[in-house]
């Protein structure tokens, strides 16, 4: 049937009928929101790059995450920068290290009304910046697997609900789920950075974490723009492996990734909104070029159309407070 008969715009007219029969909308409850917690701070510290957004005192970060909680988020995804960082990323393993200390205390202040997802990685406790164990001026896959382990370990014990592997490292899902079940948490779900592209919008990201590589970059581990069929092969590797949910980073300019990791796999699919993405909204919403709120939401809603469960994003609370408002 067409027109006359056939009037899309039917759907359209009433906004309350617009509202139900979209299905693509942005929850507050598929948001995780990204937070940084560094050593050694006495007051939050600004991160230039990334408006809205600090690097997280202990007691800063607790507040933060009430806020959240308040504005409907219930999830988020923590980064630690230690005080000291050494070669092997130690800091990252430690029971004391800061990002176990953090954890602690998010787990004694909301227990689960909170999920606290612990990225794992080492660029940000490694001197060089690296994702991984530096050995004769190469990323040594295999002895960084060896550190993963430990910090999944640790960062569980320490009160993590999921652990969220960023390094890119070949066999990373296998050796974590492996560690897990070892150490009697076969119960704590991966949450696998699949795909995840070397790609220039991480830079605010990296001035906030301080994690960017002092030497060479991370093409040798993160995958490159033109590569596609590659990203299904990463994800059914870490499917196999044993990831229960994979993600693909970044996420606008890499929808078509995510949705043909949508429509080949059944697993749960996570989206990040990275730290540039959201600089660019910021950037020319301060500038009265458009209208962030707008366009944060009509861009999550895209992910979300293209097939991601879940949305990592900065605009997490600010999409809460939207929202419920
Ligand atoms: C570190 C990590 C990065 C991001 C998440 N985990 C940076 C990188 O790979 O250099 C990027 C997140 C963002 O830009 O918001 N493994
Ligand atoms: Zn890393």
């Amino acid at each position: 049937m067409s027109f006359p008969r056939t009037r899309l715009r039917r759907l359209r007219e009433h906004a309350v009928l617009r509202e139900m029969v979209g299905r693509a909308a942005v929850r507050p409850a598929d948001l995780v929101a990204p937070l940084f917690v560094k050593a050694g701070l006495t007051e939050p510290e600004p991160i230039p790059a990334m408006p809205g957004h600090v690097q997280h005192t202990l007691d800063s970060l607790t507040r933060e995450a009430g806020a959240l909680l308040e504005a409907g988020v219930r999830a988020i995804i923590l980064f630690g920068i230690p005080a000291v960082k050494d070669p092997a990323g130690s800091d990252a393993y430690t029971e004391d290290g800061i990002i176990q200390q953090a954890l602690h205390r998010l787990s004694q202040e909301f227990g689960p009304d909170l999920l606290r997802i612990a990225d794992l990685c080492l660029c940000e406790y490694t001197d060089h910046g690296h994702c991984g164990i530096v050995a004769e001026g190469r990323i040594d896959n295999d002895r960084t697997l060896e550190a993963y382990r430990r910090i999944a370990v640790a960062q569980v014990s320490a009160g993590a609900d999921v652990v969220a592997p960023s390094g890119m490292m070949d066999g990373q899902v296998g050796a974590i789920r492996e560690a897990l079940d070892g150490a009697r948490f076969p119960h704590i779900p991966i949450l696998s950075y699949a795909a995840k592209y070397a790609s220039s919008l991480y830079a605010p990201f990296r001035q906030a974490a301080e994690s960017a590589p002092q030497f060479g970059d991370r093409r040798s581990y993160q995958m490159d723009a033109a590569a596609r069929e590659e990203a299904l092969r990463e994800v059914a590797l870490d499917i196999e492996e044993g990831a229960d949910i994979v993600m693909v980073k970044p996420a606008l300019p890499y929808l078509d990734i995510l949705h043909a990791v949508r429509a080949r796999f059944d697993v749960p699919a996570a989206a990040y909104q990275v730290s540039g993405e959201y600089a660019m909204i910021k950037a020319a919403g301060s500038a009265g070029w458009l209208d962030e709120q707008r366009v944060a939401l009509e861009t999550l809603t895209a992910i979300k159309r293209a097939g991601a469960d879940i949305i990592v994003t900065y605009f997490a609370k600010e999409v809460g407070r939207w929202v419920h408002a």
